[in-house]
């Protein structure tokens, strides 16, 4: 079956787009992390830079981070999103053009990402970075987005709205409003512009974005995928589903304040930073909030993670995100902040947050979505999913360990200082002290990058078996409970 097949016919829902967003998510994930892999061998061996402007660190790694979380994240979270709403909505997508619209808006969003960003083209915000023609067509693939997803809500056959929309919801709604707001800019020319706002408030306003992109694209989101997956993959009903609205509405409202914490002792005034810094320690009770729900759902099933590779993904990648959530806050606490900021310790939690949350998250709901999509009984090997898990696993382990030690190394020798009051080590001697960490670094990202490999050749063959049984025709879903949805 093609990935470009018609939906209509026989498919109670409209599984075209969602097929279509799942096999982009294994191509990005593949090419942001190989750019991953080249930029980290780049930092072992300048070399590599080969002294072009379009081959520079300065320009591919803009490229890893737009590939990997709108590419290969986004592409996840609409293949998820579109799925999860029609089945617990019992309800075909609304306005199929306009989800058609979002799939090929995005990857042409993609593409053009990946023509400027190497060609210098940069508005220079972090994971912002696209020129104002690009940010216009985002904002009206965004806006289809919402019409397609709120619509199938409306005309949901169900009384209940399943808590993974509530998350995907606010994920929509939040990562609008950023946009739109932190991409605000005078254009000067076609591939140039300002933003519309200076100095602090400019900084402020970019952190604001910068955070909660990280809170409401790499986290609401991908929990939206936690409350559908975890419980089907387990089949067991969620742990708690009244933890479940207490753990949505704590999360949103205390994520949005929390974005000082990337200014800490700059110009932004204290009582902002001291702010953000209160927000981000209280964020780990939401956030353990969810962690707990998502893993406890497995209570009474423990021995599952023996047997099935796909649920061991979706648990771990829950523990990696109890990591993650419990490192965010210690570091945004000011006197870690000045040790951790400006070294690899902030690289090593992005990527235990990145690596073991979200792409293996997305992994393992690949897993389970690619046979059900292809009216398969299950992926075409199990094996090389284990496979897959233990190579994410000790990726992700190597990388996050190695960035762990190089950023406290570099945090303690940057601050060392002589009796006389000059500084005990050069730059260049932290710089040299840290190699081993970037060899150690690109070991564990080639070892991610060539699970995702192993991932894709399973998926191929998976796709290409003869069908052993049709796309389920009957949807079953009771929307309370999750495992039944
Ligand atoms: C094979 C896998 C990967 C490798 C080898 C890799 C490698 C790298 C490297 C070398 C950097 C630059 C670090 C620096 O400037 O010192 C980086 C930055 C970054 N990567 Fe990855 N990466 C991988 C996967 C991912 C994934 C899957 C995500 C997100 C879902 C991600 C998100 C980011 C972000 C957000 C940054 C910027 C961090 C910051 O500015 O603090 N990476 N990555
Ligand atoms: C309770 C949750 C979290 C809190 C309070 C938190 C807090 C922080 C802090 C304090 C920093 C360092 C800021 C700096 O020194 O510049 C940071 C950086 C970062 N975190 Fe988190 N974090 C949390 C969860 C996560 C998760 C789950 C992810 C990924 C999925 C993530 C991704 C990032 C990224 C990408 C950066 C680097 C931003 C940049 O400088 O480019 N964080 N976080």
């Amino acid at each position: 079956m093609s990935i470009t097949q018609s939906n209509t016919g026989s498919e109670p829902y409209n599984y075209k787009v969602v097929r279509q967003f799942a096999i982009m998510t294994v191509v990005w994930g593949i090419v942001g992390m190989l750019v991953g892999v080249i930029i980290a061998a780049q930092m072992a061996f300048p070399e590599l830079n080969l002294g072009l402007p379009w081959t520079h660190f300065g320009r591919l790694r803009p490229l890893h981070t737009n590939a990997v979380i709108f590419a290969f994240g986004g592409s996840a979270l609409f293949a998820s999103s579109y799925y999860v709403v029609q089945r617990t909505c019992q309800s075909k997508l609304f306005a199929p053009a306009l989800a058609a619209f979002t799939f090929w808006g995005w990857q042409v969003v993609i593409l053009s990402a990946a023509i400027t960003l190497p060609l210098g083209l940069t508005t220079s915000k972090e994971y912002a970075e696209l020129e104002w023609p690009i940010d216009i067509l985002i904002t009206l693939v965004w806006v289809s987005y919402a019409v397609v997803f709120f619509g199938t809500i409306a005309k949901r056959k169900t009384s209940h709205i399943y808590v993974a929309n509530w998350f995907f919801a606010a994920f929509i709604v939040t990562v609008a409003v950023l946009h739109l707001v932190n991409s605000a800019a005078i254009p000067v020319s076609l591939f140039k512009s300002y933003s519309a706002y200076a100095g602090a408030t400019d900084a402020m306003i970019q952190w604001w974005y910068g955070h909660n992109a990280v809170g409401f694209f790499l986290t609401a989101g991908f929990l939206g995928i936690m409350y559908y997956f975890v419980p089907k993959q387990a089949e067991q009903p969620i742990y708690s589903y009244r933890l479940s609205i207490v753990h949505f509405w704590a999360l949103i409202a205390i994520y949005i304040w929390a974005g000082p914490h990337h200014l800490h002792y700059t110009a932004l005034p204290d009582w902002a930073q001291s702010l953000g810094m209160v927000m981000s320690l209280m964020l780990l009770a939401p956030s353990w909030g969810g962690m707990i729900n998502g893993m406890m759902t497995l209570s009474g099933a423990w021995d599952k993670l023996r047997t099935d590779p796909i649920l061991r993904f979706l648990i771990v990648s829950l523990s990696f995100y109890g990591m993650s959530t419990f490192e965010g806050p210690m570091m945004s606490i000011k006197t870690v902040n000045s040790m951790s900021h400006y070294t690899d310790w902030t690289i090593g939690h992005v990527h235990s947050g990145a690596l073991g949350w979200v792409a293996m998250i997305s992994i393992g709901m690949l897993y389970h979505l690619i046979p059900r999509l292809w009216g398969k009984t299950e992926m075409y090997s199990i094996g090389l999913i284990a496979l897959h898990f233990w190579m994410s696993t000790v990726g992700t382990v190597l990388y996050i360990a190695s960035m762990w030690i190089n950023g406290l190394m570099q945090g303690l020798m940057w601050r060392a200082y002589n009796t006389d009051g000059t500084l005990t080590y050069t730059f260049a001697q932290v710089v040299e002290a840290s190699y081993p960490g970037y060899l150690v670094r690109l070991v564990g990202g080639f070892i991610f990058f060539s699970g995702m490999l192993v991932m894709a050749y399973n998926v191929f063959r998976t796709i290409r078996q003869t069908p052993e049984k049709e796309t389920e025709q009957t949807p079953v879903e009771a929307v309370t409970g999750g495992a039944s949805a």
